[in-house]
């Protein structure tokens, strides 16, 4: 049985985590809400997949707390998260979508229709007996996202989603990604590519060592930034 109950807000409070005594999430207080999407920036490093993968629920706290619509425990049926370099299951393409619709407790009656309408949706229509591994790196990037949306996620995580992605692939892959923004999903993301935070928009959440350091309305953000931190990120300096 599918819980009715959300999982937003996600809310970290006081979040605090470390690898080896170093400080890769340091002191984070966020709130994602339904609604436009959150994209993570900042320099590599900054901690952006780290904080995906906990709010996420895969990686645990080592201070403070994050609850999903008020839970502490709230197992991840309802989220999704597109890793920045994805594995697909030496099958093929429809094979991989099958074993997630599986994976995610879909009726087998129901697996050929899905995988049409995931193909479809992320514009790989006609290439489901491909085998997955042998796809180029965009269409192997769309087919990770139609497995993330195979569980009709509340809320999809995205990491670097376009990270290795040339221009073209990488647009229609945005594209993708609005439209499923725009049809409910809260979208989370993570990206170090300025343009493509601003191609996608939403609420930016800028980070750098560990911190959130400035959020703000995309429009807002990238015309009038806050802090001297994101005014030099904005401008392409290095940050230290
Ligand atoms: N499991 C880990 N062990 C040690 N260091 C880690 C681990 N995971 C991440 N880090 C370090 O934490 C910092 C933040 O990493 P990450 O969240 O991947 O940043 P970003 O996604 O913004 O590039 C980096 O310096 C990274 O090397
Ligand atoms: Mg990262």
């Amino acid at each position: 049985m599918r819980a009715p109950s959300s999982d937003l807000p996600i809310k970290f409070q006081n979040v605090t985590l470390r690898a080896r005594g170093v400080v890769i999430l340091d002191a984070i207080y966020a709130s994602f809400r339904a609604g436009k999407p959150s994209v993570l920036i900042g320099p590599n490093g900054a901690g952006k997949s780290t904080l995906l993968r906990a709010a996420m629920g895969l990686v645990a706290p080592d201070d403070g707390r994050i609850t999903w619509g008020g839970r502490e425990n709230a197992p991840p049926d309802r989220r999704a998260i597109m890793f920045q370099r994805p594995v697909m299951l030496r099958r093929s393409a429809a094979g991989n979508l099958r074993f997630a619709l599986a994976a995610a407790g879909i009726a087998r009656t129901r697996h050929e229709e899905r995988v049409h309408q995931l193909l479809a949706l992320v514009g790989l229509q006609g290439l489901g007996d491909r085998p997955a591994r042998r796809m180029s790196g965009g269409e192997q990037q769309r087919l990770a996202l139609a497995r993330a949306l195979a569980r009709e996620p509340e809320i999809l995580f995205l990491d670097e989603p376009a990270a290795s992605l040339d221009p073209a692939a990488t647009k229609a892959l945005e594209d993708t990604i609005r439209q499923v923004a725009r049809s409910g999903v809260t979208v989370i993301l993570s990206t170090h590519d300025l343009a493509q935070a601003r191609r996608i928009g939403g609420e930016i959440i800028f980070m750098n060592r560990g911190r959130i350091v400035e959020t703000g309305d995309a429009d807002a953000f990238f015309i009038h930034p806050e802090t001297d931190a994101a005014r030099r990120f904005i401008a392409g300096e290095l940050l230290t």
